[in-house]
């Protein structure tokens, strides 16, 4: 229809001519118009079988490409929470889709793990605490106590500004306090991510402090460039299009009068290091919109000071808030942020409930690593199946729901084609190749679904959201379902159209395996 517009001419025509050419008689397959002018190609049965039995899952990428991905990157001396969920998830998603594919994917957990929050601490802990015991738990409310004293204690916010100064000097005393609060964080950050099933590692942290040392060499570069102009003091680049609301031009300030450095200069200094010492083609943040501004100027002065070449692409990936079942935002009564923790623990038990009521052929055990599974599974999908940008609200009772859009119901699915293959004493990895009929419509428009995943994948990449392969996997599985209650699999007709089944039922549980792992989610085996 869009060549008709083009050409100004009948849509319908135009469909009769490209359908009188029979543009896709080798495959068999039959055209007609439908409509205004919409062609309609039913594939040919028999072509529909053969490709799919010989079908691979998907082609490696051409060209692949080197990806660094920084996502999650918390502020570290604070406990994971529910505004870290969705950076770490899609993020993880994300980096593990790319690997699939085939691009090398480089994981850049930027901590922050630098800055006044640290002096602080540090001033606190230095005063009346022993930092030798210090835990996660303990360091956050010694933050809490820190940042009240700071805001009505002028002596102390004094010596807590000294701290920084005393830490960016490398002062013994400042920095083994500082390491010891940065180990004991980092260790419980990696902690919830291998609850998580995250996998970022501890080598994948290259935290704010870690630049500090080449910031100098920064506003080198920058003065270098032409770009360094002083404004009271304070070392600024100015970029055109950036203003206040008032229209005055906007600097990036990348020195303080002081001597301290900000965020932008630390992250000018990490794209220097992902351009240039990792060797990115591609470099994706993943953060909540509020940080939109701060990378669309540090992209700019990137650009401008040669951090980021010609064939380097930088992206700013955003996304949606966590609301409540209610459409609020997702805090404790109190109003404080939910910690990762006690969610992880709250989704594991309810879980467990669901799990004991459903699968009293599991031992407790097995009940209770199924209900870890769900419990990730539901937290990770309710996030992922939602457009990036949009908001979603959290919910249990939906999320953990058997029915419907979630990963319970699809790991469900997948645990129950892995029982037919049980049950007839067969190995699925044996039926993922051999010849398929088609005699059931379920079992053609299974085929139609299975065949489409490749193509899923691109499109979940190409916009870099995972909610495509999550809406894609949950209609397979209808469509699973609806064969599955259709046709009988080990009481086919014949020995021959049993094997064609069980390789349909092969191939959706490698797509639903593939797919899920590559979102982050785990499979059981049983449920
Ligand atoms: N630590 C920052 C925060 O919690 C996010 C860092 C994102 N990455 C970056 N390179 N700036 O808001």
């Amino acid at each position: 229809m869009a060549i008709a517009k083009q050409l100004g001419r009948n849509p319908r025509t135009i469909a009769q001519e490209i359908v009188d050419r029979a543009p896709l008689a080798d495959l068999n397959a039959k055209l007609d118009i439908g409509g205004p002018g919409f062609i309609n190609v039913r594939l040919d049965d028999g072509f529909l079988a053969t490709t799919l039995s010989k079908a691979t899952l998907s082609q490696p990428v051409e060209p692949a490409e080197t990806i660094v991905v920084d996502y999650s990157s918390p502020n570290i001396a604070k406990e994971l929470h529910v505004g870290h969920l969705r950076s770490t998830v899609i993020g993880d998603a994300l980096v593990r889709l790319f690997e699939y594919v085939g691009h090398t994917v480089i994981r850049q957990n930027h901590v922050g793990d630098w800055g006044t929050a640290f002096g602080k601490l540090i001033a606190y802990v230095n005063a009346d605490q022993d930092s030798s015991d210090l835990t996660i738990g303990g360091i956050e409310k010694l933050y809490v106590a820190a940042s009240q004293e700071f805001e009505t204690n002028l002596d102390f916010a004094e010596k807590a500004r000294n701290e920084v100064i005393k830490l960016q000097r490398q002062d013994p005393k400042t920095l083994k306090t500082w390491e010891h609060i940065v180990q004991e964080s980092l260790e419980d950050v990696q902690r919830i991510y291998s609850e998580l099933d995250i996998s970022l590692k501890l080598s994948d942290v290259r935290g704010e402090s870690s630049f500090n040392p080449v910031l100098p060499q920064v506003v080198k570069d920058l003065e270098n460039a032409g770009l360094l102009v002083e404004s009271d003091g304070a070392k600024c680049v100015f970029v055109d299009g950036f203003q206040r609301k008032d229209g005055s031009p906007l600097p990036m300030i990348v020195q303080k009068s002081d001597g301290g450095y900000l965020y932008h200069t630390t992250d000018l200094a990490a794209l220097k290091h992902r351009t240039q010492e990792l060797g990115a083609d591609r470099v994706i943040y993943i953060t909540d919109s509020r940080q939109i501004h701060h990378f669309q100027m540090l992209f700019a002065v990137g650009k401008r000071v040669g951090y980021i070449p010609k064939d380097v692409s930088t992206e700013h990936l955003v996304f949606g808030s966590v609301l409540n079942k209610e459409g609020e935002p997702f805090r404790t009564r109190g109003g404080d942020n939910i910690l990762l923790r006690e969610l992880i623990e709250e989704g594991v038990e309810r879980a467990f409930d669901i799990v004991r009521s459903k699968s009293d052929h599991l031992t407790d055990r097995a009940q209770r690593q199924v209900a870890r599974q769900v419990a990730i599974g539901a937290i990770k999908y309710a996030d992922l199946s939602k457009n990036r940008t949009n908001d979603y609200r959290f919910d249990w009772d939906v999320m953990l729901s058997l029915d419907g859009n979630t990963a319970p119901y699809l790991q469900y699915a997948h645990a129950r084609i892995c029982s037919i293959f049980t049950r007839a004493k067969k190995e699925l990895s044996e039926f993922l190749e051999g010849e398929i009929e088609l005699q059931h419509p379920s079992e053609r428009s299974l085929a139609l679904r299975l065949l489409r995943f490749a193509e899923t994948l691109e499109q979940c990449l190409d916009e870099r959201k995972p909610h495509y392969l999550c809406n894609y996997l949950y209609e397979l599985t209808v469509h699973f379902m609806r064969f599955y209650e259709n046709c009988p699999v080990l009481k086919a007709q014949t020995p021959k159209l049993m094997d064609s089944r069980l390789c349909l039922c092969a191939k959706t549980a490698q797509v639903l395996r593939v797919g899920l792992e590559n979102l982050g989610i785990s499979l059981p085996l049983r449920m």
